[in-house]
């Protein structure tokens, strides 16, 4: 049984790289994707979770990502003074999300609809993000809190190795 499911998700996850014209570098686990404009850059990993991304509102992810379970990432989602009802009278909250390049998102993380994180940041587990995130910066908790900048020196192999691969 075991084997079977294994099948089924790298067939699913072959039928979203396909989708999307992602590189078969990029590895994607339980990952459900609803609606258009995703870009995930070469060598990212996405363990499980969720994208909700429009062609107006693309979610970007940058190459030598590592996104960890159960994170979730919104570049649409509802409108506070009109969250439901039927769909043709329901306005969307749109907004394009990136993330850099050899980002880190913890487990559980939310990225919400028009953040940009930048590149080597690293997002804490359970973390959720609705502002932008500095390049190198790590934050924590809800909302999101810079607690730490990565030292540059200590991150050079990484940063040599991203940019150059
Ligand atoms: C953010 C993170 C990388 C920091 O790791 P670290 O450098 O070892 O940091 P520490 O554990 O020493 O924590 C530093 C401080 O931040 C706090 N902190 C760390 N992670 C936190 C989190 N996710 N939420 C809230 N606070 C957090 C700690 O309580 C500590 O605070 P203190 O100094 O007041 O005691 C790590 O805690 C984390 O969340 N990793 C994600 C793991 C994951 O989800 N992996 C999935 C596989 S890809």
């Amino acid at each position: 049984m075991a084997g079977l499911f294994s099948i089924l998700r790298a067939y699913r996850s072959y039928r979203i790289r396909r989708r999307f014209g992602l590189s078969s570098s990029v590895a994607l686990g339980d990952v459900v994707i609803q609606g258009r404009g995703l870009t995930i850059g070469n060598d990212t990993y996405f363990n499980s979770g969720r994208i909700a991304s429009t062609g107006e509102a693309p979610v970007r992810i940058g190459k030598w990502c590592a996104i960890g379970y159960n994170v979730t990432i919104l570049a649409v989602t509802h409108d506070l003074n009109f969250p439901t009802g039927p769909e043709h009278l329901r306005p969307l909250k749109k907004g394009a999300v990136t993330i850099g390049d050899g980002v880190w998102v913890g487990s559980n993380a939310m990225v919400l609809p028009g953040v940009t994180i930048g590149d080597f940041a690293v997002i804490g587990a359970n973390t959720v993000v609705r502002k932008d995130v500095p390049a190198f910066a790590v934050v924590v908790g809800n909302p999101a809190e810079v607690v730490l900048m990565k030292d540059p020196e200590r991150c050079r192999e990484h940063v040599t190795f991203v940019r150059q691969h």
